[in-house]
């Protein structure tokens, strides 16, 4: 990556620095500052690439950039769910028993993206902090604290696990973990740090917006961010000395991941799928789409071009809605396997990209309304309608700088509960129900009987704690399980 160009101070520098870059307004205020004020905004303003912000806002603020479609886009190849399939099928067992071996060896770790505004779900702590067990109410981080135990338990390492938040919830993400005493985890086998931040600008005019008289309004760089502050945060380092080839990457809104999966492990690291194994540098997850306008992102293949073969997600958004609508001869979506962002990266892969200069994810530009100054007047505006341009990048744009990449059918009930939104779908409440329906489903394959009503929905509220099991396999292995579950019991093993 190339080194950005930074101003620094004194003051005077600041004023002409800016002025060339048409953001001087950012000083207005600065004689009714007082000095911490002023080390505060000084201190944002140096931590900024101001040298590319005047292409970047001509080319994503002035201007709304076309999405460039793959070329010859077509829908990217995966390893069915079922190994067995005629299509594509694969060895489960040795996949399996290659990703066992690595989290044995410790070649394994967790990270989580957790450096997201949480806007739509309307809470108002960090994302992580969210009650989201269905039974228990445990927080988000408490149900994937529970997989690295379980991990432990099962396989004698503690996987070290890496959180990625942003200026925004850092202190109170740590804050969170301290109080709960790090969910009996070993302190030194978790690591916070933060990702990096972009200036929020005038959707008219290109202006950075201030949200005070000394603070320039900011929001995270996108979880694509993470593949930089991996780097800069000396993380890599640390995994490398860890001994760690494989970081298991994972959203924060999602409690029933299954965020160490051996099977998944395995078929990155190139052990039991089809053809020549070979280790792939980011593999994914995917589901096959409920219905054509469902808001995943789309796993789509290069069909020509330089890089014909390679994978490619496209965000919902920006794949017309005539080719998510168009159907194969069987009825089935052509355009089927949506991403549940759930991946591995390897890490030398992600070192790869950190080493060379010419690496540069793409920005995607998103309108919001942004709470701001007005730089004449230091007014505070909220605005009614999109007055704002954030710009992020997102981490599966390097899945096309991928040379083997692996794709990997999942079950929605098995892995895909996120929470995103107050109601609805994806919410808090879908999220239990999710949950309770695949306790319900490993309980009934172990044998207990659960009542069900009319609809065929579970008559109960079920929780399984990753510790207890991330599998139906495990939780029969677990043992001491009820004969029957009771009509609108809760229970949570
Ligand atoms: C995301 C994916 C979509 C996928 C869906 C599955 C994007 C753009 N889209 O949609 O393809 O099908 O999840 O659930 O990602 N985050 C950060 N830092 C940031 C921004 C986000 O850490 O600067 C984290 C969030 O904390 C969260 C995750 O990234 O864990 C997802 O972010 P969000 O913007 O909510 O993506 P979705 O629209 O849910």
């Amino acid at each position: 990556m190339s080194t950005p160009a930074r101003l620094t101070s004194p003051h005077s520098q600041l004023v002409s620095g800016l002025d060339a870059v048409g953001q001087a307004h950012m000083l207005n205020f600065w004689n009714a500052l007082t000095q911490s004020q002023r080390d505060a905004l000084t201190n944002q303003v140096e931590s900024i690439d101001w040298a590319a912000m005047p292409r970047l806002i001509e080319q994503y603020v002035r201007n709304k950039p076309v999405f460039a479609l793959p070329p010859d886009v077509q829908p990217a190849p995966y390893l069915p769910v079922d190994p067995d399939a005629a299509v594509r099928p694969w060895n489960r067992i040795a996949a399996k028993a290659k990703g066992e071996e690595m989290l044995r060896a410790g070649q394994v770790a967790a990270f989580v993206v957790a450096g997201g505004q949480g806007s739509r779900l309307g809470y108002e702590g960090p994302k992580g902090c969210y009650p989201a067990g269905a039974v228990t109410g445990k927080p988000l981080f408490a149900m994937f604290a529970d997989a690295i135990l379980g991990a432990y338990d099962r396989y004698g390492v503690h996987v070290p696990w890496y959180i990625m938040t942003s200026p925004l919830n850092h202190d109170a993400t740590l804050e969170f973990f301290a109080a709960h005493h790090f969910f009996g985890l070993p302190r030194g086998s978790v690591n916070f740090f933060m990702q990096g931040v972009m200036p929020s600008m005038d959707l008219s005019t290109g202006k950075v917006l201030m949200c005070g008289k000394g603070e320039i309004a900011t929001n995270p760089d996108g979880h694509g961010g993470s593949l930089r502050a991996l780097h800069a945060s000396g993380s890599l380092d640390d995994m490398k000395q860890r001994g760690v080839t494989a970081i298991s990457y994972f959203q924060v809104d999602n409690p029933t991941v299954n965020l160490l999966d051996p099977v998944f492990l395995g078929l990155h690291a190139g052990a039991g799928g089809p053809g020549a194994p070979s280790s792939a540098e980011m593999s994914s997850k995917m589901i096959p789409k409920a219905y054509a306008e469902e808001k995943l992102g789309l796993f789509c293949a290069h069909g020509a071009g330089p890089r014909k073969g390679r994978v490619e997600i496209v965000e919902y958004s920006d794949l017309p809605m005539e080719m998510q609508r168009e159907r194969l001869p069987d009825g089935r979506l052509r355009f089927l396997a949506g991403s549940i962002a759930v991946h591995v990266l390897g890490r030398e892969f992600v070192e790869k990209l950190n080493t060379d200069a010419a690496f540069e994810l793409p920005w995607h530009r998103a309108e919001k309304k942004i709470p701001c100054i007005d730089c004449g007047t230091g007014e505070l505006m909220k605005p009614a309608a999109n007055n704002g341009v954030k710009l992020e990048r997102f981490v599966f744009d390097a899945l096309p700088l991928c040379e083997q990449s692996v794709v990997l059918e999942t079950d929605r009930i098995e892995e895909f509960a996120p929470i995103k939104n107050a109601e609805g779908q994806d919410s808090p409440q879908s999220s239990r129900e999710i949950q309770t329906e695949r306790a319900a489903r490993w309980l009934e394959w172990c044998g207990v009987a659960v009542p069900r009503g009319a609809q065929g929905r579970p008559d109960c509220v079920l929780e399984i704690s990753a510790r207890t099991a991330s599998t139906r396999e495990e939780l029969k292995a677990a043992g001491k399980l009820p004969r029957a579950i009771e009509r609108g019991q809760r229970l949570a093993l």
